[in-house]
């Protein structure tokens, strides 16, 4: 073969790659409202970034006539590319080439790349849309899929890993997005569930739809699995683009500093009459954390779950952060279950990847009643105290209204080793709020007395007891809480502590793990 043939051979086999499953498929992925495989790459890399890697593999299975049916790339398109500059690896699967389902090859591929961004120190980006294990190729497909969970888990804390999930995300497949860091799901497209909704009818009699089963609703608000609802995929695929910014390559590297343009010593007057006169009332703690942040940009993480708590990153003079906040707005910013572990997962991915970590504090406590304590808020609580306590980032935390009881220790207090602990001077720090405080203490002597009288005791104690211990004064007298700062100057003194820790060190123990309430 003359040389112009054979690159011509080349051209050839590149451009019947690039069709994947053929024009047909492309069309009907397309007629669906999805993009292809690759057409999601070009959204997500910088343009002319990518590289493929193994777009001539094919499979090797030879059951039902499959050898009669290849298809270069077979089902999933591999390789590296960047994002602002910064190399990332993806993969891609291709629901035009048998679903996109997952045989050997398929796996070995996303191996490859995994493997690569592992020893690089590279982010791994893994778009999602595909009929699960493919099914001729029975075991092979099972141990590919084994294949790429371990390198999840090796992967974990190591670099960062992110999923979309565009399409079908079905039976065990669901489990390597589940062990990587971040999903993102698109709206109307995309589902994840063990079993899907004949298997569920067939067994237990429920009758359910794909969506209400596993869709990108239940998944961000109800199960907590997923942390992005796109309303599109191109938005999806901006989301990790903009995620990206807040994260290092990798566990040995800083996230990186931008450039700030948002004066440091910004003042919000506002901030000084954001509490309310009447301790119960909410507030939006939002508008906090919009008035302190570089910019007012606050990037949120899980928004439509556990709304009783917020979690997300933001920069503060250009260096990004973690934000954990309770929301007085939502029920009352209580720690529940949901709000626990969606906390202490947050936690646990910043301080894997070396981002600071600010908690804004005002918490009533912990829900009680037998619905969590029988679902195990003890356990779950625990999740988010052992979080904080392990974290070595930095760690600032700003009181604003009420710390009571455990919630307290748990909002990265002193103990926990919060390294700058400040509280506005409407904080409230003690065992637990007035009400209950006198009912436990004056139970009987209130028993006693008549209705009216019972009930002017109660408010002359209550008032009393605000005076005394619902205040900030007490935990700063020993230590507690560094200092009581005005609220206006938030934002000034959290950059300023942020930037004295810039060069903390901390240390855990040495241990093989440590045995984080599961
Ligand atoms: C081989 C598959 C496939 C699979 C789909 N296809 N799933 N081929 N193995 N798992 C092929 C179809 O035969 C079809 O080929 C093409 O992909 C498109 O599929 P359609 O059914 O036409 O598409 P659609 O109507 O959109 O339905 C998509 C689907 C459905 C809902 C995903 O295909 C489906 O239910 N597939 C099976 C899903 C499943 O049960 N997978 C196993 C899950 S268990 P042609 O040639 O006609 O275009 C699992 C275990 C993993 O994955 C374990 C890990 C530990």
């Amino acid at each position: 073969m003359a040389i112009q043939e054979k690159i011509n051979q080349l051209i050839q086999m590149r451009q019947q790659a690039a069709l994947g499953g053929g024009e047909a498929r492309i069309a009907s992925q397309h007629a669906k409202g999805k993009l292809t495989a690759r057409e999601r790459i070009e959204v997500l890399l910088d343009e002319g970034s990518f590289e493929e890697i193994d777009m001539f593999v094919t499979h090797r299975s030879t059951n039902f006539d499959m050898d009669k049916q290849l298809y270069l790339g077979d089902g999933v398109i591999t390789g590296h590319g960047t994002i602002d500059g910064r190399v990332v690896y993806v993969y891609s699967q291709d629901f035009t080439v048998f679903g996109g389902s997952l045989s050997e090859t398929f796996a070995l591929k996303i191996c490859k790349v995994m493997d690569m961004a592992m020893k690089i120190g590279a982010p791994i980006i893994g778009i999602n849309d595909s009929g699960g294990a493919r099914i001729q190729e029975g075991v092979n497909s099972l141990a590919g899929y084994a294949e790429i969970f371990q390198r999840n888990i090796m992967a974990s804390g190591v670099v960062p890993q992110i999923s979309a999930i565009f399409g079908p995300c079905a039976g065990g497949a669901v489990y390597s997005p589940a062990l990587t860091d971040v999903i993102i799901m698109s709206e109307n497209s995309s589902y994840m569930f063990v079993t899907g909704p004949k298997v569920t009818k067939t067994v237990t009699g429920e009758d359910i739809s794909i969506n209400d089963l596993g869709g990108a609703d239940v998944h961000t608000m109800k199960s907590g699995v997923a942390h992005f609802k796109a309303e599109s995929e191109e938005e999806g695929l901006m989301l990790i683009r903009k995620m990206l910014e807040y994260l290092p390559n990798n566990n040995m590297e800083e996230p990186i500093q931008t450039t700030c343009n948002d004066p440091l010593d910004r003042r919000d007057d506002n901030l000084n009459e954001i509490i309310p006169e009447n301790s119960n009332q909410p507030y939006e703690m939002k508008d906090v954390i919009w008035s302190i942040v570089d910019d007012h940009e606050f990037f949120e993480f899980q928004r439509h779950y556990a709304k009783n708590i917020i979690t997300g990153f933001a920069k503060f003079n250009g260096v990004p952060t973690g934000i954990v906040a309770n929301q007085p707005n939502y029920l009352a910013g209580v720690l529940d279950i949901n709000a626990s572990r969606k906390a202490a997962r947050f936690v646990r991915f910043c301080d894997a990847f070396n981002v600071p970590i600010l908690t804004l504090v005002d918490v009533p406590g912990f829900l009680p009643g037998s619905n969590q304590e029988h679902a195990g808020i003890i356990t779950h609580g625990a999740k988010l105290m052992f979080a904080y306590g392990e974290a070595t980032v930095p760690k600032v935390t700003v009181t604003l209204r009420k710390s009571y009881g455990g919630a307290h220790d748990v909002m990265s207090s002193k103990q926990l080793r919060g390294d700058v602990n400040y509280a506005w001077p409407t904080a409230e720090i003690a065992v637990m709020g007035a009400k209950g405080a006198i009912e436990v203490l004056e139970g009987k002597k209130i028993a006693s007395l008549s209705p009216e009288e019972a009930a002017e005791f109660i408010q002359k104690r209550e008032v009393e007891y605000v005076e005394k211990f619902a205040n900030p004064y007490n935990a700063a007298r020993f230590g507690y809480i560094d200092d009581i700062i005005e609220p206006r100057n938030t934002r000034f003194r959290v950059i300023r502590a942020f930037r004295t820790l810039t060069n903390k060190k901390d240390m855990n123990p040495p241990k093989k793990h440590g045995n984080i309430p599961l």
